[in-house]
């Protein structure tokens, strides 16, 4: 029944879609592949490692490159330049999102903030996010970073064959006490959940992940002949529910005088001030864990595979800790040191620009008709920048494909924790740039300068006695870049540096 209701919905839509893929010839649209009709040029797009195929295009058609997928208009951008004046200085007209239904408006309310459409909805969220998460306010998160970063070397040095478990736990329990102000209970139940929230909602956001995204006229369907949308509702009502029970445990602790300082906290403190409800406040802190936890992660491990393939700019950042801190390893790095180790800084940052984990960000949807040099941009066009591509630009960056930190070293007059935003553009752009940015950049800076503190980072051996290196393209599948499972052999650098580690975690 369902599946003739999908067949009958399919057939009248494809001549919609056919009509609208004739119209790609009119003259003024961006160069681009022709697709084929109904599915435009979305049986070309490789799950792994899209960024490398849209550059392919680029260099093709040149860097402003059209699409067609599944009857969505697409503009890749592929040149900073392009990026600016469109994503950034035109950001009033290119700052909203595509509608997504099952993923936003049944399994979110429209409450999520990565999708909400451009409005006041919007404002209200990026306020309370900002309020959180601003460069002044993240510095009073120090002590819970520097703990956290402990806990993971400390995790490592106990079971070092599993850096990948550990490093996952770090991002998301600092993440999770940075929201919530505890940590995760024993059986770990929170953690769970919450993972797969994450897992589920990556593949409800992804553009084909669902027929009616596709397809929007489907959402015209009755619940019976439409099942997604009774699944859709019922995880709304599931992920609402566990959002919701951990807001309203900060409460009750408010309530009993329990001094709890955290996100949710501030903003129980400043939902009315800011207009928002309580269904709201439960997405907002939600979202925060949701957009924070695999990018921040990717970047740490990022930072290992580079550090097996360009061991010199390890042993760079190692010399500078041993000469600011001494090399017994009584006294690990922290934020208080940050200004004496500009190498350290620049590693960190060479790590952002080197592999972006949102390599194709996430795409900004127009709201009005536009031209831009020459090209006509419609309303309602998903526009793509290829933060990947930008980071490769030789213009900008030469030797693109080096890992070279000393690129940084020049511009960083006075280092600052802010600088390690600053100079690459792995937080995307204009006004949905993301919000967590400083505490992201913070995490990725505390758990990769205390690693090369802690460690040497080496490859296995293989049977001819040559290190077995990961391969720098492997990826896993989707639109964010996390390295391929890899091997890495993290050996203590000193007794000393183990004793530090115990005894500070
Ligand atoms: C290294 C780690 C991270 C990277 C590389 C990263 C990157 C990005 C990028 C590229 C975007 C899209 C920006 C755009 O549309 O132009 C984004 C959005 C977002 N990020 Fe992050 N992010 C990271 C960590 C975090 C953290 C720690 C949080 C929360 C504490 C967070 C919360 C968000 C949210 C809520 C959005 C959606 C904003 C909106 O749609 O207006 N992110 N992030
Ligand atoms: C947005 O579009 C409107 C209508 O086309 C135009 O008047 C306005 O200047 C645009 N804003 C920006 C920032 O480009
Ligand atoms: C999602 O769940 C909330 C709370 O149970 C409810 O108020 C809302 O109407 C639901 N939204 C949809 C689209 O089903």
């Amino acid at each position: 029944m369902a599946t003739l209701g999908v067949v009958v919905a399919l057939c009248i839509a494809a001549g919609l879609l056919w009509h609208l893929a004739q119209n790609r010839v009119e003259s003024g649209l961006a160069p681009g592949p022709i697709g084929i009709p109904l599915l435009g040029n979305a049986w070309r797009l490789p799950a792994e490692r899209s960024w490398i195929y849209l550059h392919s295009l680029c260099e093709q058609y040149g860097p402003i490159v059209g699409l067609r997928v599944f009857g969505n208009n697409m503009l890749v951008l592929d040149k900073l330049e392009d990026v600016q004046e469109l994503l950034v200085k035109r950001s009033q007209n290119y700052s909203s999102r595509k509608p997504m239904v099952y993923a936003g408006k049944y399994r979110s309310s429209n409450e999520r903030i990565v999708m909400l459409p451009y409005g006041p909805m919007l404002k209200k969220q990026r306020a309370a996010m900002h309020q959180m998460l601003n460069p002044k306010v993240v510095g009073a998160y120090d002590d819970l970073l520097e703990d956290a970063a402990m806990k993971l070397l400390s995790a490592i040095v106990a079971d070092p064959s599993k850096p990948y478990i550990s490093l996952k736990r770090f991002t998301s329990e600092t993440l999770f006490t940075l929201i919530y102000g505890t940590q995760f209970g024993e059986n770990n139940e929170d953690l769970r959940t919450i993972l797969h929230i994450i897992e589920t909602m990556i593949q409800d956001m992804h553009p084909f992940g669902h027929v009616v995204d596709m397809l929007p006229i489907l959402d015209r369907l009755p619940d019976v002949l439409a099942p997604w949308r009774v699944e859709a509702r019922r995880k709304n009502i599931s992920d609402f529910q566990f959002y919701s029970r951990l807001l309203r445990d900060v409460k009750q602790k408010m309530d009993a005088n329990t001094h709890v300082e955290c996100f949710a906290a501030r903003l129980w403190d400043s939902a009315k001030y800011i207009g928002i409800d309580e269904r709201t406040m439960a997405y907002v802190a939600g979202s925060a864990f949701e957009g924070g936890t695999d990018n921040t992660a990717g970047v740490v491990l990022w930072f290992l595979v580079l550090a097996l393939h360009f061991p010199a700019a390890v042993k760079k950042a190692q010399a500078e800790l041993n000469e600011v801190l001494g090399s017994d390893g009584r006294t690990p790095p922290s934020f208080a040191h940050i200004g004496q180790l500009p190498n350290c800084v620049a590693l960190v940052k060479e790590v952002f620009r080197w592999m972006p984990t949102a390599p194709l960000s996430f795409p900004h949807f127009s709201m009005k008709d536009d031209v831009y040099k020459g090209i006509k941009i419609s309303a309602g066009t998903n526009v793509i920048p290829n933060i990947w591509a930008i980071h490769h630009d030789e213009e900008l960056y030469p030797e693109p494909f080096e890992f070279k930190p000393e690129r940084f070293l020049a511009s960083t007059e006075d280092v600052r924790t802010d600088s390690l935003n600053e100079g690459h553009y792995a937080f995307g752009f204009g006004r949905r740039i993301c919000p967590g940015q400083y505490f992201a950049s913070k995490s990725a800076w505390i758990a990769i300068v205390r690693l090369a503190w802690a460690f040497n980072i080496d490859s296995p051996l293989g049977v001819n006695g040559n290190p077995i290196l990961p391969d720098l393209g492997a990826c896993r599948a989707g639109l964010t870049a996390e390295p391929k499972p890899f091997d890495v052999i993290l050996t203590p650098r000193s007794a000393g540096h183990v004793q530090a580690i115990v005894q500070g975690s």
